[in-house]
């Protein structure tokens, strides 16, 4: 079984629908361990030596989050600038992360035809993604088809939003029986639930 963190990022739960949806379902899948980033250092205060600790541990490790402002929330991108450090990610000796698997699950307001060259956003998601994916391979880690849920605040709860929480379930407890193959992700590439839950049927 592949060892899998879900790292959860959303700084108002108490108004968040798809992330915290997508949370209750994550948190009760047994094997998967699930950090609550806003939960567990509502001062900022990370323990790097934890964080640290909790990297070595696991294969394959889930930055789940609302995209906010083209980015991640405020804390984990703290996460990323305290925990990854020179000597421990990357650089002289920092070779701790590789061939681990970093995967982004996140929702996003636009959508999918607003993140494209001629829409709204007037760039693919994936190029916004960009820092996450070199930072990942920077860190000698492989930067895996991040799982999307466009024009989240529209998603009907028990339909297109169930329907992502689901596919995202599945794709977190088929990642622990190592019986999904996540690819390194291509330039324009995006997984939804359909993707999951289609390939799962078939
Ligand atoms: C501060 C803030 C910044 C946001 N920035 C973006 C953005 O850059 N791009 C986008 O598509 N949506 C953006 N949104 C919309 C969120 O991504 C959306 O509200 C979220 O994915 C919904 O998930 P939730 O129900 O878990 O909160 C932003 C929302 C907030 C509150």
């Amino acid at each position: 079984m592949a060892k899998i963190v879900v790292y959860y990022a959303h700084p108002g739960q108490t108004f968040s629908r798809a992330n915290s949806a997508m949370a209750k379902k994550a948190r009760q899948i047994e094997g998967v361990t699930f950090v609550d980033l806003y939960a567990e250092y509502p001062r900022h205060d990370i323990d790097v030596d934890k964080e640290q600790a909790r990297l070595l541990a696991h294969d394959v490790i889930v930055f789940q989050f609302p995209l906010y402002w083209y980015s991640t929330p405020s804390l984990l991108k703290e996460w990323q600038d305290l925990v990854l450090q020179h000597g421990f990610a990357y650089g002289h000796g920092g070779d701790k992360l590789a061939d681990k698997t970093l995967l982004l699950a996140i929702t996003v307001g636009g959508s999918d035809e607003a993140y494209t060259k001629d829409g709204y956003q007037q760039h693919s998601l994936r190029a916004f993604l960009t820092p996450l994916e070199q930072t990942a391979r920077l860190c000698q880690m492989r930067f895996a088809v991040p799982y999307v849920l466009f024009s989240a605040l529209k998603a009907e709860e028990a339909t297109e939003l169930a329907h992502h929480v689901d596919g995202y379930a599945e794709l977190l407890t088929r990642l622990r029986d190592e019986q999904f193959d996540l690819r390194d992700a291509g330039a324009e590439e995006v997984l939804t639930a359909s993707d999951i839950l289609i390939k799962s049927e078939a």
